[in-house]
């Protein structure tokens, strides 16, 4: 007897949409079947004539653990990823202490053990003085993540001459370098000069400030350091239609780019709304960009969608713009904004599939994970794609309580999520008893 069926599905296969059921034993899909040729099971499910996608595969998530566990952590971070479809996540390395030494990235291993619902991995961090760290490295890890910029928990590294180094050294094991790609010297001038304006400065004219040549010209500079050294080169949230065009012009398998939901689903237009919520790295861009990153999208230059959930409390998001922490909390909704696209024509279940799940297992090499398919781990969401519900900030498992698309209707909602074949959230309720473990890389 198998443990768990599921019947009266549509599954989004990468192939298409098939009607059919799914057999799940030991953690793993064993066998999809016509419904009529389901076997007796301990559990069946039924899905109610729903659409089933492979779990989603958060490449990007600040799950602020150790150092900020008021923000979220990984009891409340992991509840909220369930929530919104979410089965596997790999977390940021600016956290306090950083992930900067093996030593670190082992202390992050063993406080995640038992708090975590769904699996795991970890981006490590370069800094100006950490070589011998990069060298100790050996697989077990998503990337190495570079920040250009001092962003939320500064991990600053500015130094073309190290930057072009440790491309190298991680070149040659394999490794990705993941980049968030702004020049922190443009930033300095344009921001000085604000300040140095006296003027009362708005958000709006505060994200403009921050324009699209910081990101764009960093990212350039990063492309050519990195083909002259022959890595991977990962771009977190490219957020301009420049960088998309520059991806567009040098992409092949050793380059990739995430999109977060910001970028696309709000703009300039919303700052005004957001006030210093409206505070984001890179910042939120014109319509012009969002466009330009739906077609890097269309045409396959960006590769997947990434949450970048950065979660911080009211207190810090509020006041002076300057000051305001940078980031928004996007766990719970990044799924539910992709769905709600399907009813706008603008995305199929096959592509929201591949880039939430398919094409980040594929660049970062997560092993049996990113597609429903026979002997791949039972990480599943049962989508409910007429549910229509408005965006409540009270509803939100992230601890930091509030969203950036609070008040939005969206149709199509995860209602049911698996991971490795075990029901942790159904209908708003979250099992915590299973435990999720950190992935294998091949
Ligand atoms: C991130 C954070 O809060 O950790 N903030 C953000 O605005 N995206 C840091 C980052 O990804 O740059
Ligand atoms: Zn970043
Ligand atoms: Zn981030």
């Amino acid at each position: 007897m198998a443990e768990l069926v599921i019947k009266n599905s549509h599954l989004v296969l990468p192939e298409g949409v098939v009607d059919a059921g799914l057999v799940i034993g030991a953690g793993k899909i064993k066998d999809i079947v016509k419904d009529s040729a389901l076997p007796e099971a301990d559990t069946v499910v039924d899905a109610g004539g729903k659409y089933i996608l492979p779990g989603m595969i958060d490449v990007h998530v600040h799950m602020r653990e150790p150092g900020a566990v008021s923000k979220e952590g990984w009891v409340t971070g992991s509840k909220a990823a369930v929530a919104g479809g979410v089965t596997t996540l790999f977390d940021m390395p600016n956290t306090q202490p950083p992930t900067t030494s093996i030593e670190e990235l082992a202390r992050k291993r063993e406080n995640v053990k038992g708090k975590s619902l769904v699996d795991y991995g970890f981006h490590f961090a370069a800094t100006p003085d950490n070589q011998e760290e990069l060298k100790k490295l050996f697989g077990g890890i998503a990337s190495v993540k570079f920040y250009t910029c001092s962003t939320v928990g500064s991990l600053l590294i500015d130094n073309d001459a190290v930057i072009f180094e440790d491309f190298r050294i991680l070149g040659e094991k394999q490794l990705i370098s993941t980049v968030h790609a702004e020049n922190q010297v443009m930033i300095d001038y344009w921001m000085n000069a604000l300040k140095e304006s006296g003027e009362d400065v708005s958000p709006l004219t505060y994200a403009k400030a921050r324009g699209n040549i910081c990101a764009s010209e960093s990212l350039n500079s990063l492309i050519y350091l990195s083909k002259s050294a022959g890595n991977k080169l990962h771009v977190a949230h490219i957020s301009t239609l420049e960088e998309v065009n520059l991806v567009r012009k040098f992409k092949d398998p050793q380059l990739t780019a995430e999109v977060s939901p910001h970028h696309l689903f709000l703009s300039l237009d919303d700052v005004g709304r957001l006030g210093s919520y409206s505070r984001v790295n890179p910042p939120l861009r014109s319509e012009v960009d969002n466009g330009a990153l739906w077609e890097g999208l269309f045409d396959g230059t960006i590769d997947m969608i990434a949450s970048d959930h950065a979660p911080h409390l009211r207190e810090s998001k509020e006041g002076d713009v300057f000051t305001a922490s940078a980031g928004f909390p996007e766990l719970e909704t990044t799924l539910p904004l992709l769905l709600n696209e399907t009813h706008k024509s603008r995305l199929t279940l096959e592509l929201i599939a591949k880039i939430t799940a398919e094409n980040p297992a594929r660049v970062f090499r997560v092993k049996n994970k990113g597609r429903i398919e026979k002997g791949f781990d039972a990480d599943l969401v049962i989508v409910d794609l007429d549910r229509e519900k408005v965006v409540r900030e009270e509803e939100l498992f992230t601890k930091c309580g509030w969203s950036p698309y609070a008040g939005r209707t969206l149709k199509g909602w995860p209602v049911k999520t698996f991971v490795g074949g075990n029901l942790v959230f159904d209908e708003g309720i979250i099992y915590e008893e299973k435990k999720g473990r950190e992935v294998n890389y091949y």
